[in-house]
């Protein structure tokens, strides 16, 4: 033995999940530390989508926000493109106390027991993103983020990306359309019928290999809002995008009580007002992004662009009916009743 302890990083490579139990172990031990030390406390933050779009944008106007406004006593780590954790292992990194916030998507909160998240998958539920505010800023959204506390997770904010539209090998505007393609799909189970309904077989596939199952044709087709799809070029993949806007793409900013709380009160209040703020910019910005990605597709001449007309919107709509009925069934009428309440309220 040389005498000297290896460090974290001359240590050989565990197999993830022991590193994510010996990791657990360890920050334990530091988590007590941090409300007494000088060293500054960093934050690690994970997501799985491109730095350059809406989510990408809001965490580093985050990061840039709590920076300052500690005077760089609190450090946020942004890790993107799921270069830390992806969609399979995010929640249990944070369970473990691996990484310190997420920024999923909400319609991956239903597989880790929060199937009620699964109302803003719900097809043709929101008009624009101002309906679905409607939620996220009242009752539902905050009784939506306290039952995170079941699994001692703390919700810490809704934002925007937008309204997903479908991709393929061919214009997708009615059900006949998608019948037998394999669609690759977020894991949701909303989601997952809406492609049945559609006639088309959904398939769950992490974010991160979602560009190469286009490529390979192990999927036919996608849904994701344009700046997605743009960031991820996945125009030289699939030639047609049709402008469904069918469903809404949202996240949560998710930590674990036991980081938060070993943050001393003052650095909560701190990260709590800074995010807020970055959430604001967030959902200031992500219409115009899309915006922006949809003008550049355009002018890339790679893809062929389709917007339905009514006749085809009306047509997926009544498809899609019994995908409500079968949420009702799962998660109960209250939660429905509730989203009605909400979105009749004029604001
Ligand atoms: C997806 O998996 O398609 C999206 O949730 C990715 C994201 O976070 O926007």
């Amino acid at each position: 033995m040389s005498g000297h302890e290896p460090t974290l990083l001359q240590r050989p490579l565990l197999p993830r999940r022991q590193w994510l139990r010996s990791m657990g172990g360890m920050l334990a031990a530091t988590a007590g530390a941090r409300a007494h030390s000088a060293a500054p406390t960093t934050i690690r933050l994970s997501h799985v989508v491109a730095s350059d779009t809406p989510k990408g944008l809001a965490l580093e106007r985050f990061r840039t926000l709590v920076e300052a406004r500690s005077q760089g006593r609190i450090q946020v780590q942004i890790f993107p493109q799921g270069q830390l954790y992806g969609d399979h292992d995010e929640m249990q990194a944070l369970q473990l106390g691996a990484v310190d916030m997420l920024a999923p998507s909400l319609s991956k909160f239903g597989p880790i027991g929060f199937p009620e998240f699964e109302l803003f998958d719900l097809p043709f539920l929101f008009d624009n993103v101002d309906t679905v505010r409607r939620l996220t800023r009242g009752e539902v959204g905050h009784r939506l983020l306290q039952g995170l506390q079941r699994q001692r997770l703390l919700g810490l904010g809704f934002f925007d990306n937008g309204f997903k539209h479908m991709s393929g090998n061919r214009p997708l505007l009615e059900p006949r359309d998608f019948a037998g393609l394999r669609m690759r799909i977020q894991a949701s189970r909303v989601i997952a019928q809406q492609m049945r309904a559609w006639g088309a077989w959904p398939v769950t596939l992490p974010f991160s290999e979602t560009r190469l199952a286009l490529e390979t044709g192990v999927v036919d087709g996608t849904e994701n809002p344009v700046s997605n799809f743009w960031t991820q070029g996945m125009q030289a993949v699939q030639h047609h995008l049709s402008l469904t806007a069918h469903g809404y793409l949202g996240y949560a900013v998710v930590t674990h009580q036991s980081f938060w709380h070993s943050l001393p009160p003052a650095a909560r209040a701190l990260v709590q007002s800074a995010l807020d703020d970055a959430l604001v910019f967030a959902n200031e910005i992500a219409d115009a992004h899309n915006t922006r990605a949809l003008a550049a597709l355009r002018s890339s001449g790679d893809i062929a662009i389709h917007s339905p007309e009514r006749r085809h919107i009306d047509k997926l709509k009544a498809a899609a009916q019994p995908v409500y009925t079968d949420l009702q069934q799962r998660i109960g009428s209250a939660w429905l009743d509730a989203v009605y309440a909400a979105l009749r309220k004029a604001t």
